[in-house]
């Protein structure tokens, strides 16, 4: 093993926090039982939080972030895996807890990791990863809930982004009626339109204060953002109508009233995909392997350079990103 490598790590200075790119010393960072070299990593909305300080996503300093990554083991002390394994990990505690991705090497114990089927490159699950985990686990939620897709539109917010976009490509390949909501329609309408026959909707249409109870509008809504648009939706969502609650964007506090709730039966399921049981991930990564191939994650994703990781994560806190974004960790 190397004595250095190369990261992105997060420390704490006097009330906030501090983001360098820096070779450190393996020794120190990389102490679990397996040591992965990363291939791939990835920029979610969650490392961008991170990364700029946003938020207080980092629960020990100093920390590497990066909830996750994509490698090939090379140092295993767990007879799960040898070298040579091809692995993959999200969430479950990873650029929060412990350390992440967003370096040269990773250090995990074998209970975090997955073995990567020999058929998929390290970018194809990265162009996945936390977001392509999440936006699965929002239309299964609503698969389970009897939201069929004769059942009427479905309502993705944030719809140009990470788990927005993938949500919507899902929906789309299972013959869902997607209404796909942006907060940029000028810029984003034609990347949107071009992922199918799907309306585009302007997010300013809903920032407004809420009725009790509006139009009955959607089937179904996946939301990413949160705050006063998901107050609005709640109001204008179908009688036994379901709302996968997945993000924040626009903040954690919500101001509703029941009536949604006990006058049409809506039904509000939050996804966690950081620590969602194993049965359910590997349920939600057979489904989305089956029905997303190379040439949609493609699509769907841009890769760029390990080091550019915080210009980028400027973009992605001010709402200006696209896409979900992959690192190249290698040098
Ligand atoms: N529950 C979970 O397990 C889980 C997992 C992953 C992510 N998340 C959460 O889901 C959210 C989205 O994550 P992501 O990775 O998809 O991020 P992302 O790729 O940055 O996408 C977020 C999207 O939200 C929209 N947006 C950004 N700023 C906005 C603003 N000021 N007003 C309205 N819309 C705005 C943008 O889409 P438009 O330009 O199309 O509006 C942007 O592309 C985050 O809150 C993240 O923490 C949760």
């Amino acid at each position: 093993m190397q004595k250095k490598i190369n990261s992105w790590l997060i420390t704490q200075v006097d009330k906030g926090t501090q983001t360098d790119y820096l070779e450190l010393d393996s020794g120190e960072f990389l102490s679990n039982e397996i040591i992965i070299e990363v291939k791939n990593s990835a920029l979610n909305y969650k490392d961008a939080l991170a990364i700029t300080g946003m938020a207080p996503i980092i629960r020990k300093f100093p920390l590497i972030p990066g909830i996750d990554f994509s490698g090939v083991v090379i140092q295993s002390k767990n007879k799960k895996f040898g070298e040579g394994d091809r692995v993959f990990a999200t969430g479950l505690g990873l650029g929060e807890l412990q350390h992440g991705g967003l370096s040269s090497h990773a250090s995990t114990d074998a209970d975090i990791l997955i073995k990567l089927p020999n058929k998929y490159t390290h970018s194809y699950i990265m162009g996945l990863g936390t977001a392509g985990l999440t936006a699965m686990l929002a239309v299964l939620a609503l698969h389970e809930n009897s939201i069929k897709p004769d059942a009427g539109k479905v309502l993705v917010t944030g719809s140009s982004g990470a788990v927005g976009g993938i949500a919507t490509k899902l929906l789309l390949k299972l013959g869902y009626e997607v209404v796909a909501m942006t907060s940029r329609p000028e810029y984003n309408r034609d990347y949107l339109k071009s992922f199918g026959n799907i309306e585009v909707l302007d997010t300013d249409d809903f920032l407004g204060n809420p009725r009790m109870l509006s139009k009955e509008r959607w089937a179904s809504a996946i939301d990413v953002v949160g705050g006063k648009v998901l107050e609005n939706i709640i109001t204008e969502t179908n009688r036994s109508g379901v709302i996968s609650v997945c993000g924040q964007v626009l903040g954690l506090n919500i101001v509703t009233n029941l009536a949604p709730f006990i006058l049409r039966g809506v039904r509000l399921i939050g996804i966690d995909s950081a620590f969602c049981s194993h049965e359910r991930r590997s349920r939600a990564w057979d489904m989305i392997f089956d029905l997303l191939d190379v040439k949609d994650v493609n699509y769907l994703s841009e890769i760029i350079d390990i080091k550019d990781v915080y210009e980028r994560s400027k973009l992605i806190v001010n709402g200006k990103n696209r896409r979900r974004i992959i690192t190249n960790n290698s040098n």
